[in-house]
């Protein structure tokens, strides 16, 4: 690990707080030109950090950038974290990542995508420095049977983690996108990476964008997108280090349904009239339930029921 890194590391662990060029010096063993040399270069990198001759050093409240180091310090459970300025997409990190290396578990992020990917083909907006767009990476311990319940369980890691750490109180739209007052927060992009030998899924890939600070966005979705209210009060590092955990407790045994009830209890369309999409087509119906597995109980208007699996719906306005 570089000064560099560590001096950083010791910045984002002590945020508030003032730590002196001495103990930096002593917790990194360097000397403390080293230390300065260091801070210099990190300012330089965009870092605000306020100093001052009788305390040391600290990073400025509003000093929010995204960075292995500032993620690493906010997760409980360790796991390689890969951190960029700017990507094509973490999604598409992930993979070229998974096809080069072993990997159990890793965190990709980024404070811009060139490439963002929604579902369903579609694209997402991921403007520099006011998002959050994470890829997490884990290997299945059991076979999947089925991906709606991943999809279910990230969706439940990111409410929670949002209720949290930001006293929201976000619902899911399903299979998986998080609303804020009837306004698309975060969208999910579950993605599953396959051993062509055996048909196995060898790692699932969970893509994540959350409208973090975006205030401008594309008219396309201007009228259905939000960002996290005012004063969010937390980095975006500490999010995605709170996601990320939620994320690893989850994950480590899918068979463990107890995201189950928060799933259901958050979930945006239950008693409400809505458009689902198959095939092309729009059909008409009325939302009851989700089931255990996640998929969603509907109605048509003769009261026929049926259970969709997988899938776009809208809410209906009409
Ligand atoms: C959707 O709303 O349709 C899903 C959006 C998923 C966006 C995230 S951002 C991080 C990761 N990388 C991508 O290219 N997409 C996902």
């Amino acid at each position: 690990m570089s000064v560099k890194s560590t001096v950083l590391e010791i910045l984002e662990s002590s945020r508030n707080t003032d730590v002196s060029g001495e103990y930096i010096a002593l917790k990194t063993g360097v000397c403390r030109n080293s230390v300065w040399k260091a801070i210099n270069s990190l300012r330089q990198d965009g870092y605000k950090i306020c100093s001052s001759t009788n305390k040391g050093y600290r990073l400025a409240a509003d000093c929010d950038i995204i960075s292995a180091e500032g993620i690493s310090v906010n997760t409980k459970m360790k796991i390689p974290v890969y951190a960029f300025k700017t990507t094509d997409s973490t999604n598409m990190r992930a993979k070229c990542f998974l096809a080069e290396n072993e990997c159990h578990r890793a965190l990709f992020a980024a404070e811009e995508q060139t490439m963002g990917r929604g579902r369903m083909g579609k694209s997402f907006y991921s403007p520099y420095g006011t998002g959050i767009y994470m890829s997490y990476v884990f290997s299945p311990n059991a076979e999947i049977t089925n991906a709606v319940s991943v999809t279910a369980a990230a969706a439940v890691a990111v409410v929670c983690a949002l209720e949290k750490l930001c006293a929201v109180s976000p619902m899911i739209k399903w299979v998986n996108d998080i609303y804020l007052d009837e306004k698309k927060l975060c969208g999910i992009l579950t993605e599953a990476v396959t051993n062509y030998e055996t048909g196995i899924v060898s790692h699932i890939i969970i893509g994540i964008g959350i409208n973090y600070s975006t205030v401008k966005f594309p008219d396309t979705i201007r009228d259905i997108a939000c960002s996290l209210p005012g004063t969010r009060g937390v980095t975006r590092n500490e999010l995605i280090g709170a996601i990320s955990d939620n994320l690893y407790n989850i994950t480590k045994d899918l068979k463990d349904r107890s995201y189950f009830d928060i799933y259901r209890d958050r979930m945006l369309v239950i008693g409400k009239n809505i458009v689902y999409y198959q095939d092309g087509k729009a059909y008409d119906a009325y939302a009851v339930d989700v089931d255990s597995s996640g998929g969603l109980i509907v109605t048509d208007s003769l009261g026929n029921e049926k259970i969709l699996r997988s899938g776009e719906i809208s809410l209906r306005l009409r």
